[in-house]
């Protein structure tokens, strides 16, 4: 497995492009086999996650062409295979998101069931349960979904809670379906309504984007003849990147970014003491060479405070002046990075889902491992600031999630280097 390694003390500085979402190429892309037409889809991020998608959706039998600007054509003329391995699965949980798509377009799905994960139980009830209510017949079976319908049929949908993959799932099934579907309680996330958008590009009819309360009008079919879409930019990987400026108390701008997305993050950066400007497509953080100042966060649905860069800034209070207290009302048990942090000399206290953060004058470098995607971008950025080297292990959870992490903070000053297994 390969490793990165980081020696602590630069002060990043300099400019940095920011790549597509992640989480938004990844339902675009299952979107993508619910249209007639080949469609191009551009600005895709050059990800682990990326290449699980092609091969889930190729083994369907969809024709994927990837060009080097990162545009990806995906041709839905010749799928013959209506499902979604464990293989696949196991290591891509958004893999569940074929199975919308699959059953309003196609009528059968048969899709492994997402196992446990580091961060939580993550189950996928609400996903079935709003299907079976559209009229799927639903049954689980050896580890697999197995779903059939001749037309799924709208209805109105009350999600007991937010989730994003479930909302984008229930979307895809609703365009196709017979009749209007209201989804209330609908998650808000940027990517939903990425989706949402490219939907509506292919002759979707949904309104009430952005909101909490989606309405999808069904039709009978789907795409557009020379359709090419472009992925709006990865806000995560833009506020990990400011987050890595901060705490090493830089200065950075991040260009081919939406400011809009990132209202609650950069309100806590510019509490911990940034100073922020903001274009129309580029942001920038300037330190002041300032030791950061801890902040209070709590995570929640969009538009609060993203679960997905609560790990990067348990990462910033645990250098910063003062006590920074993290809640994460997401995710049961997102606090793995803490006691890989705790060996490098931070002193985070954990109580039930909150983390309280007395800021350290130095961390000291040490080998760490990575459990999730977020968490192993946190025990980069704190490599970043610690005093020597630390050892980053398992990172293929970094290449699941950002494009070229190396190259990019090398960019920018930072002494880091993969080492190949
Ligand atoms: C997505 C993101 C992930 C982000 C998360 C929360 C993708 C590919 N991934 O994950 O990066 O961290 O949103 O912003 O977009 N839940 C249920 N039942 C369900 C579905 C969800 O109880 O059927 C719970 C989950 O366990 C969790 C909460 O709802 O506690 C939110 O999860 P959800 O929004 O679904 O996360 P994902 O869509 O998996």
């Amino acid at each position: 497995m390969d490793k990165l390694i980081i020696t602590g003390g630069t002060q990043l500085s300099g400019e940095l492009r920011i790549a597509g979402a992640k989480n938004a190429a990844l339902p675009i892309l299952a979107a993508a086999l619910l249209s007639e037409e080949p469609v191009t889809i551009g600005n895709i991020p050059h990800l682990h996650d990326i290449t699980t998608t092609m091969q889930l959706l190729g083994q369907m039998g969809v024709r994927l062409t990837i060009d080097e600007k990162m545009n990806i054509e995906v041709d839905c003329c010749e799928i013959n295979k209506f499902e979604a391995p464990y293989e696949l699965v196991k290591t891509m949980r958004a893999s569940i998101l074929v199975l919308g798509p699959l059953l309003a377009r196609y009528g059968q799905a048969c899709v492994s069931l997402p196992g446990g994960c580091a961060i939580g139980t993550r189950p996928v009830d609400i996903h079935l349960d709003a299907l079976l209510k559209m009229g799927a017949e639903i049954k689980v079976e050896g580890g697999y979904i197995h779903a059939k319908a001749s037309r799924l049929k709208g209805c109105k949908l009350v999600l007991e809670k937010v989730t994003v993959t479930g909302t984008e799932n229930l979307l895809m099934a609703a365009v196709l379906a017979e009749g209007t579907t209201i989804i209330e309680n609908a998650a808000k996330e940027p990517e939903v309504s990425d989706l949402a958008h490219f939907l509506n590009a292919m002759g979707a009819k949904i309104t009430g984007i952005d909101t909490g309360v989606l309405v999808i009008e069904g039709v009978e079919k789907l795409g557009k003849k020379d359709l090419y879409y472009k992925i709006l930019p990865d806000r995560i990987e833009t506020g990990t990147y400011l987050v890595a400026a901060a705490i090493t108390r830089g200065k950075i701008k991040v260009k081919d970014v939406r400011p809009a997305t990132l209202d609650a993050v950069l309100d806590k950066l510019t509490e911990a003491g940034a100073e922020i400007t903001i274009g129309e497509d580029w942001i920038e953080l300037d330190m002041h060479g300032r030791r950061p100042k801890a902040v209070n966060i709590r995570t929640a649905p969009y538009p609060a405070f993203p679960t997905d860069m609560q790990a990067q800034f348990t990462a910033m209070n645990a250098v910063a002046d003062g006590v920074g207290v993290i809640t994460e009302t997401v995710f049961e048990n997102r606090f793995m990075h803490v006691q890989e942090m705790q060996r490098m000399g931070a002193n985070i206290q954990l109580e039930s889902n909150t983390a309280i953060c007395t800021g350290q004058k130095k961390l000291t470098g040490a080998p760490v491992m990575a459990t999730d995607l977020r968490a192993s971008a946190s025990l980069v950025l704190a490599g970043l600031v610690a005093e020597g080297d630390t050892l980053v292990d398992r990172i293929y959870h970094i290449d699941r999630g950002y494009d070229h992490i190396e190259e990019k903070l090398a960019q920018m000053g930072a002494t880091i280097r993969r080492i190949p297994r």
